[in-house]
């Protein structure tokens, strides 16, 4: 086994600034020192998106989760109260929840250790032939949990500050976009495997400058001129808004996605560390993602629709499959870049100033982080 002082040695160091426009070296980006690092200091201590709350809308009921790496289950307790624990059993590490329902306790599947929606242990069999046995000392472990409208947030630190001062004015921002949260109806779950690490995803996901080489059909519907696609950076999160091209309202007869209805910009926000929230044009429609590193090469976009209740299925199906070709289109940008990455050969890139400033904010933020 490695010794414990190889997870405290200084990170690979870079040899120019991110004040000066360069990226966070490409090592990395494929470095175990540096994904243990990012594990222990970005995602055991953050709030991130944990699905969608009417899963655990019943009391009885609950529902299983990652924050990064860290597996938890959500409860409504029988009171109405919502709770979160770290969902690893406390006799020797098995999952103690899996999937979704309604349950009066939580029981491992394992050896039978039960737990109280309160996450105290209630049983433990044969415990009492173990002396000085104490099952309160044998609580799930408390994850921090909160909601925003349709929303779960887990963030593994039992103390963290409240959610709304994480979200600042993200929800009126949302908002202004002519949503009515409270009226959307969950539609559908997918998980993306990416062959990529999670920074690479994300960011991909910050920079809207390879969208006309990269993305012909989302560049025909969203204005990405830099005069027109608006980038901003707020404390805890930054945020992309395309207008919409008149063109685009005006099909031409041709199939295909056509952003007629309610939201007339797109809108896309990163949430610190590792949650977006997505609206397309059109109709009523948002979808919430948590990219989750599973190890240093590979990322998974686990990724939540809601559509209005009133809009027709086959516009839905129109704008996930617009949306859809994107992200197939991603995919392949950021596989090709975590290859030129794992060559250690440009040693760091070049941002372009303002079109990838929200690159830079996310460096800024994962340096200070780390280091
Ligand atoms: S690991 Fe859960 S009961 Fe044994
Ligand atoms: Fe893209």
């Amino acid at each position: 086994m490695a010794p414990i002082e190889t997870l405290q040695t200084a990170l690979p160091p870079l040899e120019h600034p991110l004040e000066d426009g360069w990226t966070l070296p490409a090592s990395w980006y494929s470095d175990a020192a540096v994904a243990e690092r990012e594990r222990e200091r970005i995602f055991e201590r953050t709030w991130q998106y944990g699905g969608p709350a009417e899963l655990v809308a019943e009391p009885g009921s609950f529902t299983t989760t990652h924050a990064g790496h860290i597996p938890v289950v959500v409860v409504r307790d029988d009171e109405g109260a919502l709770r979160a624990f770290v969902n690893v059993c406390r006799h020797r590490g098995h999952l103690v929840a899996s999937g979704s329902g309604c349950r009066a306790t939580l029981q491992c599947p394992y050896h039978a250790w039960t737990y109280a929606l309160d996450g105290s242990l209630r049983r433990a069999p044969r415990s009492e032939r173990v002396p000085g046995f104490d099952p309160d000392a044998f609580s799930l472990l408390p994850v921090s949990v909160d909601t925003w409208g349709p929303f779960l947030f887990v963030n593994p630190d039992p103390e963290a500050t409240p959610l709304a001062e994480t979200l600042g004015e993200l929800p009126e921002i949302v908002a202004r976009s002519g949503l009515k949260l409270e009226t959307l109806r969950f539609h559908s779950h997918h998980d993306w495997p990416i062959e990529a690490n999670w920074k690479v995803a994300l960011e991909n996901y910050l920079e809207c400058y390879h969208c006309p080489t990269a993305h012909p059909g989302f560049s025909k519907v969203i204005d990405v001129d830099p005069d027109s696609y608006a980038l901003s950076v707020s404390p805890t999160f930054s945020s992309q808004i395309g207008p919409v091209r008149e063109s685009a309202l005006r099909p031409n007869g041709k199939s295909g996605f056509v952003p007629v209805g309610e939201v007339v910009h797109s809108q896309y926000h990163f949430l610190w560390p590792n949650t977006t929230v997505n609206i397309a044009p059109g109709p009523a429609n948002i979808s919430l993602e948590r990219w989750v590193p599973d190890g240093t090469g590979r990322t998974v976009e686990v990724t939540d629709y809601w559509f209005g209740a009133d809009v027709p299925p086959e516009i839905v199906e129109e704008l996930l499959e617009w949306d859809d070709q994107v992200g197939r289109e991603d995919t392949d940008l950021v596989m090709s870049v975590q290859a030129g990455l794992n060559s250690r050969t440009v040693l760091q890139g070049r941002l372009m100033g303002d079109s990838e400033r929200l690159i830079a904010d996310f460096q800024r933020r994962v340096y200070d982080a780390l280091v």
